[in-house]
């Protein structure tokens, strides 16, 4: 990473909550990264961190096999916070004693607070009682030299813990969970506080160190970059062609598979508001050949991921020499995540169906060190208009896995204007950014009904909308009746072929989103 003005080090001992700690940081405007607590003390040190954090982890300290960080650590000179696993290790580290606890603490504590200065400035004290969560089965017994308790809970005497005469501090509870009511007061007494960081990681700024090192990397070298229509792609686009203009072309391929506008507004926005060049294929019936006869929902992926891939290479090919694909490889890909008594695996990285290795490209990643919401703040920054910037994810293989069975032109057709009606009434109705994603999908089956005084046997279609923080998991979102009614309503009616509209109430697991 580019070193950052002020920025704070979290080590991950492999909590589901570690993400949020960097999240509730960066929403202060100080810069975060989450590292393997196996981080070694050399990268540490290059990293100049304001702050350092040992986040939870489900381990005990006292195991043999427990994940344990640099105890050098706290030599540097750097302040120190720990939180519930990371708490006890800074105890049994410094000389502390951590034990299993007769009572464990899961959920809701109450704090009472007994020192109102470092980690709790300005908050009330005892007898206070501030709800925090916590969610630890061991306890500190024995409090290391030099740490003075600062806050108490029903069974943990020693939630709260300060040294005396170094900047090191330890909290039981979880910050940077919502339930811990005074955790983001917390979190910020510890690096506007302790640290003495300044809020200056702004999206702007984000934008102008990211475009310098975008210039420094891409020299005058030439770049590509696949523009799907999405909010991730999109962005990498306006940032790259920001630091080299007219060094970067896009390539936007169109497979025939995509919604109705789906992608026409964002090359509208590019052609129309940049001086961006993109290369727009028209692939439609070279898909379709592809995909004639094909029900088999790997087969198709396949065939839809290979013809990308062709087309996009052929496309790239003509441009000359090309050393840098750009793409829009988010934080969560790349953040290694601790498992604890297991491997410690890398997230797979996405990437355009395995151009760079064929090619011989390099990656250019601007959003490697963003979550998604910042990445939306960040193409609002760039001038992205709204509509680009909050559209719901839509797969790479587009309709092509929505339409079950044979995907023909009458078909798309069909689900297309299915489509549009599921998203004119999620928008109308202000659910559309409520959920995850909502969307209408055509069953490979016919069913009877009737029609004015005829009976029919036409197509169904099912509707699918679900809430998700990050599509690893899912439920379907209980949308109103009356929205559903009014959406079955005019499906039937406004498109020719569908008599019959169900709602898929499935979560993930065991479903997934898609339906192929
Ligand atoms: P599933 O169906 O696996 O989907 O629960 C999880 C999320 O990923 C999207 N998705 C894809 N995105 N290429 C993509 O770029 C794909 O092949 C693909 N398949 C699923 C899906 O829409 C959901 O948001």
């Amino acid at each position: 990473m580019s070193v950052h003005n002020d920025n704070i080090i979290i080590l991950d001992f492999g909590s589901q909550t570690t993400q949020l700690i960097a999240r509730r940081i960066r929403e202060q405007k100080v810069y975060s990264e989450i590292h393997p607590y196996t981080l070694s003390l050399d990268k540490l040190k290059g990293m100049e961190p304001s702050g350092i954090i040992l986040a939870g982890g489900p381990a005990s300290v006292y195991d043999d096999d427990a994940p344990i960080s640099d105890q050098s650590i706290f030599e540097l000179g750097v302040p120190v916070l720990g939180i519930c696993y990371g708490a006890q290790l800074m105890m049994q580290q410094m000389g502390g004693r951590v034990e299993q606890a007769k009572k464990r603490e899961f959920g809701k504590a109450e704090l009472n607070i007994t020192y109102t200065a470092g980690l709790f400035a300005g908050m009330e004290t005892a007898p206070s009682r501030h709800q925090v969560w916590m969610s630890h089965g061991d306890r500190i017994e024995e409090v290391a030299p030099g740490f003075v308790v600062t806050a108490d809970s029903n069974h943990s005497p020693y939630a709260a813990l300060r040294h005396e005469e170094k900047p090191f501090v330890a909290v039981q509870f979880h910050p940077e969970v919502a339930h811990t009511l005074i955790g983001t007061d917390v979190l910020r007494n510890f690096i506007f506080g302790l640290c003495n960081c300044e809020p200056t990681w702004t999206m702007h700024s984000f934008i102008e160190s990211t475009v310098a090192d975008i210039k420094a990397k891409a020299g005058s070298d030439k770049v590509i970059c696949a523009l799907s229509g999405g909010v991730d792609s999109s962005v990498v686009a306006a940032m790259v062609h920001r630091a080299i203009g007219d060094q970067l072309t896009c390539i936007y391929v169109n497979n025939g598979l995509m919604r109705t506008g789906e992608s026409e507004s964002v090359l509208r926005f590019f052609r129309e508001k940049t001086d961006l060049q993109v290369i727009d294929v028209h692939a439609e019936s070279y898909f379709l050949d592809q995909l004639a006869g094909i029900a088999d929902p790997e087969e198709k992926r396949k065939r839809i991921g290979y013809g990308f891939i062709k087309i996009f290479e052929e496309e790239a090919g003509k441009l000359g020499e090309v050393k840098y694909l750009a793409q829009g490889t988010l934080y969560p890909d790349v953040i290694e995540s601790v498992v604890f008594r297991g491997k410690a695996p890398i997230k797979s990285h996405h990437n355009v169906g395995g151009l760079p290795e064929r090619m011989k490209l390099e990656l250019i990643e601007p959003l490697r060190e963003l979550f998604k919401d910042e990445v939306r703040e960040l193409g609002l920054e760039l001038g992205l208009p709204e509509e680009a910037i909050y559209r719901q994810p839509f797969p790479g293989p587009g309709l092509g896995i929505r339409i079950m069975g044979d995907v023909t032109e009458e078909r798309l057709h069909i689900l297309r204007q299915a489509d549009v009606i599921v998203l004119d009434e999620m928008k109308h109705s202000g659910w559309y950014r409520k959920v995850w994603q909502s969307f209408a999908v055509l069953l490979p089956i016919q069913t009877v009904g009737v029609m004015g005084d005829g009976r029919t046997y036409e197509n169904v279609i099912a509707i699918r909308s679900v809430d998700s923080r990050d599509a690893m998991t899912a439920d379907w979102s209980q949308l109103p009746y009356d929205l559903l009614g009014r959406i079955s309503t005019r499906i039937v009616n406004e498109v020719r072929g569908v008599n019959r509209v169900v709602y898929d109430i499935s979560s993930k697991p065991p479903s997934t989103i898609e339906w192929e």
